[in-house]
């Protein structure tokens, strides 16, 4: 069964996802982090980019100063080559690290502190198609997907069709145009029916669900 997607992240007014250098910036305020943080407790699965693991070593998990909750969730990291951080924090939780990468790829050291259970996904392909990924998830018995960045990893579950729902929460912010553009290139423009959006504190969200 294919699990519902939903992608989410937040961005300055000028639609940047990092700074200058891909350097991390907390565009959430509180209002969005609560929001965030119970999205990621009602999701079987948090998947980001390899890039995203090493660049910003997130922790991908449901804090209790935003919502109450002892759930882990599992994390996918998109990964083909193995390179991620065998170190990184979001190994050190008990629970399950689903890692994609190319058949033949060398696995990562990962270091004596990993306490999650580390599962490589090898694919047919060299490059890692989003189908691929998704089928797989949907096979291992995860329901509801939680797509948390980087940029790459957004562009392609994007243009490729895999979403069901995309969440932005825009921060009165403005980075100039060093900073990481929340999209790689399209092929195309994407045209959306409709868009909700809504006051978060002092930003805003915008959600688009697809229309089937
Ligand atoms: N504001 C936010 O909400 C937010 C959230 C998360 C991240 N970020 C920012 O995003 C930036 C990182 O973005 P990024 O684009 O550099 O990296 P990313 O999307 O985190 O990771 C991209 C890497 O994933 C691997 N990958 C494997 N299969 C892929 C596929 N089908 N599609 C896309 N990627 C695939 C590729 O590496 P291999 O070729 O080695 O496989 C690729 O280079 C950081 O600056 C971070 O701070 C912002």
């Amino acid at each position: 069964m294919k699990p519902h997607i939903i992608i989410n992240f937040a961005c300055s007014l000028d639609g940047k996802i990092a700074l200058r250098g891909g350097k991390a910036y907390r565009f959430s305020n509180f209002e969005d982090l609560v929001r965030v943080h119970k999205l990621r407790d009602e999701s079987d699965i948090i998947l980001v980019g390899k890039n995203t693991i090493n660049l910003d070593d997130p922790k991908l998990v449901v804090n209790e100063k935003y919502y109450k909750s002892t759930r882990i969730p599992d994390v996918a990291i998109l990964d083909s080559n193995l390179t991620v951080n065998g170190n990184a924090r979001v190994f050190s939780y008990q629970r399950s690290v689903v890692i994609f990468c190319r058949e033949g790829a060398v696995a990562t050291d990962f270091g004596s502190n990993v306490a999650s259970k580390v599962l490589i996904r090898n694919s047919p392909d060299p490059i890692l198609h989003t189908d691929f990924v998704v089928k797989e998830l949907g096979k291992m018995g995860y329901r509801r997907v939680m797509i948390e960045g980087g940029k790459s990893v957004i562009t392609s579950f994007i243009s490729q069709g895999n979403w069901d729902e995309i969440s932005i929460f825009y921060s009165p912010v403005i980075v100039g145009e060093e900073g990481i553009t929340m999209f790689g290139d399209l092929k195309e423009p994407l045209k959306f029916e409709r868009a909700e959006s809504s006051i978060l504190g002092d930003g805003f969200l915008i959600k688009i669900k697809k229309e089937f």
